[in-house]
Formats: C-alpha cells, sequence, structure tokens
C-alpha cells in the first residue's frame, strides 16, 4: 500500500513537478495512517534526491524508467550495485552518480565537499523559543512525548525525530522548526544591533528566531511584499509570545534581507532543488531587493544579506552596494568564501551570509 501510494506521487511529480504540491495533494486523502505517510514521504524524498542515478542504474540494467521501477530502487526491492556510476568522469560523475542538474554539476565538480553535505538525509532541527523555556525544559517535553532529542551544535537548536514537528511543543509555540543554519543567520542579526529590521520576513522563521535569542529584548519589524506572510506571520508571533511589529518604522541598526533565491543550499531538504538548470532572475530580483533595503540601514548600521544558496552568482548583489564595507564574522560555524561566509554545520543547510556595515 505505502509503495503504491509513492508511485502515485512520483508519478505525478514526473507528468508536473512540485513535489511538495504532490504529496499534499496524495498523501492526506490516502488512506494510511501518521508513520505510513511519513514513511511515504521518506521513500518519494529519496526518488527525488537520487533520480538521475536511479534512471542512469535502471539504464544499465535494462529496465524500463518509470515510477514504478524508481519508487522499487528506493525502497530497496529493486537490489542495486552502489558502484554504478562511479567509472564516470568529472562533472558527468557528480551530475549522475551523485544526482544533479548539469548546470549544477558544472559548479560543484570544483566542490565536492558540498556534494555529500548536499545529499545527507536531513534530521529535523528545532529552534528554540527562549521567551517560553530553555532548551533542557523542551527536549524534556518531547522526550515525554516519546520523542528523541538532542541538542544541535549551535545554542538555539535541538535535533529531533522527524515526528517532532507535529509535538505538542511544536504546536504550543515552544519551539518550531527551523534548519539550523537559518538559527545561526538570526543569531548573527542580533549581534549587531538593537533596532532591526527583517525586510524579507515571509512567514517569520528568521523573525521569531530573533525574537527567541534576544528573549524579545529588541525592537524587531517585520516586512515582506506578501501580505498573507506577514499575517501568518502575526499569528505566529502571538502563538510565541514574540515582540515583533509589522511594518517599517525609520532607520535601523540591522536590515536582514533573507531574499528569494534559487534555494540550491537547502537542497538537502528539498532534493528537488538539486536540478535546478538556471539563475533565472534570481540575481536581479535580489539586486533589486538590496537596493529597496539599504535605504532603512542608519550610517554605521548593517545590512545582511543571506540566501539559502552558494552559487557565484547570487552571492555577487552584495558587491554591488556602493556606501558598505564588508564585515568580518569570527564564527567557527562559517567558511569564508567572496563577500561573504557559507554555513557549514552538521545539520544545517549550506546558506551564504554576508555582513555589510554602512559607511
Ligand atoms: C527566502 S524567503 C524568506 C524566508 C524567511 N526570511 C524565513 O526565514 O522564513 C524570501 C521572501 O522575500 C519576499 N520578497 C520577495 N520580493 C520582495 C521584495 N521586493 N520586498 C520584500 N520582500 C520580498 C518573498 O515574499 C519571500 O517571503
Amino acid at each position: 500500500m505505502e509503495t503504491k501510494v509513492a508511485e502515485k506521487i512520483v508519478k505525478k511529480w514526473l507528468r508536473k513537478g512540485n513535489i511538495t504540491r504532490c504529496m499534499r495533494d496524495i498523501l492526506p486523502c490516502s488512506g494510511l495512517n501518521f508513520d505510513e505517510r511519513e514513511r511515504v514521504a521518506k521513500l518519494v524524498h529519496n526518488v527525488v534526491r537520487w533520480k538521475r542515478w536511479y534512471e542512469f542504474v535502471l539504464s544499465r540494467y535494462g529496465m524500463e524508467i518509470n515510477a514504478e521501477n524508481l519508487v522499487k530502487i528506493a525502497a530497496g526491492e529493486i537490489k542495486i550495485d552502489e558502484s554504478v556510476g562511479n567509472d564516470l568522469e568529472g562533472m558527468k560523475r557528480i551530475a549522475i552518480r551523485h544526482s544533479f542538474s548539469d548546470f549544477l554539476a558544472s559548479f560543484l565538480v570544483a566542490h565536492e565537499d558540498y556534494v555529500e553535505k548536499i545529499n545527507r538525509e536531513p534530521e529535523t532541527s528545532l529552534c528554540v523559543n527562549f521567551n517560553r523555556a530553555d532548551r533542557e525544559e523542551i527536549m524534556n517535553m518531547l522526550l515525554m512525548e516519546g520523542m528523541d532529542a538532542r541538542k544541535g551544535s549551535i545554542p538555539t537548536s535541538i535535533i529531533a525525530e522527524q515526528k517532532a514537528r507535529y509535538s505538542e511543543a511544536v504546536k504550543k509555540g515552544y519551539a518550531h522548526v527551523q534548519d539550523e543554519s537559518s538559527q545561526l543567520i538570526a543569531m548573527i542579526a542580533t549581534m549587531h544591533g538593537d533596532k532591526i529590521l527583517d525586510y524579507c520576513a515571509g512567514n517569520g522563521g528568521k523573525t521569531l528566531a530573533m525574537a527567541s535569542i534576544s528573549k524579545n529584548g529588541k525592537e524587531i519589524h517585520a516586512h515582506d511584499i506578501e501580505p498573507s506572510r506577514l499575517r501568518k506571520l502575526k499569528e505566529r508571533a502571538a502563538l510565541y509570545k514574540a515582540k515583533v511589529k509589522i511594518g517599517i518604522e525609520g532607520e535601523y541598526d540591522v536590515v536582514l534581507v533573507d531574499a528569494p533565491c534559487t534555494g540550491v543550499g537547502a537542497a538537502r531538504r528539498n532534493p528537488e532543488a538539486k536540478y535546478v538548470d538556471g539563475y533565472g532572475d534570481y540575481p536581479s530580483v535580489q539586486r533589486e531587493i538590496l537596493k529597496e533595503a539599504e535605504k532603512y540601514v542608519k550610517h554605521g548600521g548593517y545590512l545582511i544579506y543571506s540566501i539559502c544558496s552558494f552559487l557565484p552568482e547570487e552571492m555577487k548583489a552584495v558587491a554591488t552596494l556602493k556606501n558598505f564595507v564588508e564585515e568580518k564574522i569570527d564564527m567557527k560555524w562559517l567558511r569564508r568564501v567572496e563577500n561573504g561566509y557559507i554555513t557549514w554545520l552538521l545539520e544545517g543547510d549550506i546558506l551564504f551570509v554576508s555582513v555589510m556595515k554602512k559607511k
């Protein structure tokens, strides 16, 4: 039954793309219970994660490439030899054996350590809400609900099993689901001033983390071009007991621009991003947003640019800022790249962050 549902989802995805939507359309009315649905989601994610490699293996084995066989490989019903594809060379090996678009493989061939990181199956990370409880208390709440939990690598994070996403601790606003690297960006933003504008706040992942880290001790404002996201953020902030104002008022010590991007740095959790085949208009959108946002930074204040990508054209946006100089950050969880840093945490996405000080 589970593999049949997984097959149905994969079949739809092969036709229409957007795996999240395909799962949302099919899983809730599949008749499966919670644990079964979780297992199906895992199976489907593995098909997406390894699609190009699985297809290559099937063709080498002379088998038909279809949803049924892709799911059978992911479920271990078709046994495959792990070394198939290892004989390919350079970019081709990255694209096929490690399953990436040619576009991404052409970058990753010079950055093989990213490959292993992206292909690791992710665990679930939670960001502690320090306005409600401390990390130990929240871990205890999860343990009482029968869920394994351990401390993450940064002070705000808990690594838990997948179903912690639906725990009472999360439902009641003691913690929210958030990748560790995103929590780190929120930490960096709160370190740089007291009046902070989250310019691309979305439904508030980083806004909530900042309110938590600062224990509601900073003036945090949230803005986004999409009013519906801000409405959601407001609801979440109320549950979270997070002090957050919606809208822009004057100038700020810190403006965080968590810009729209290709999302390739989060491909661990959203493996569909492994097949991104170009930049689209992201680089120009990112430059435009920075241009809008920079005017809200006071003199001597900071513009912090973050994206869940490590691709050169997307990291370049900050280089266009004329009145800013880059500020160095010294943290063991970051790796230096041009104009900024990428996050390098065991359970975290690969995000780019640059802190720019206004002259
Ligand atoms: C990567 S998401 C932000 C995620 C959010 N910071 C979080 O941590 O959950 C990018 C956001 O930028 C917003 N956005 C796009 N163009 C914008 C613009 N010109 N001004 C403000 N927000 C914009 C999108 O609506 C989207 O919510």
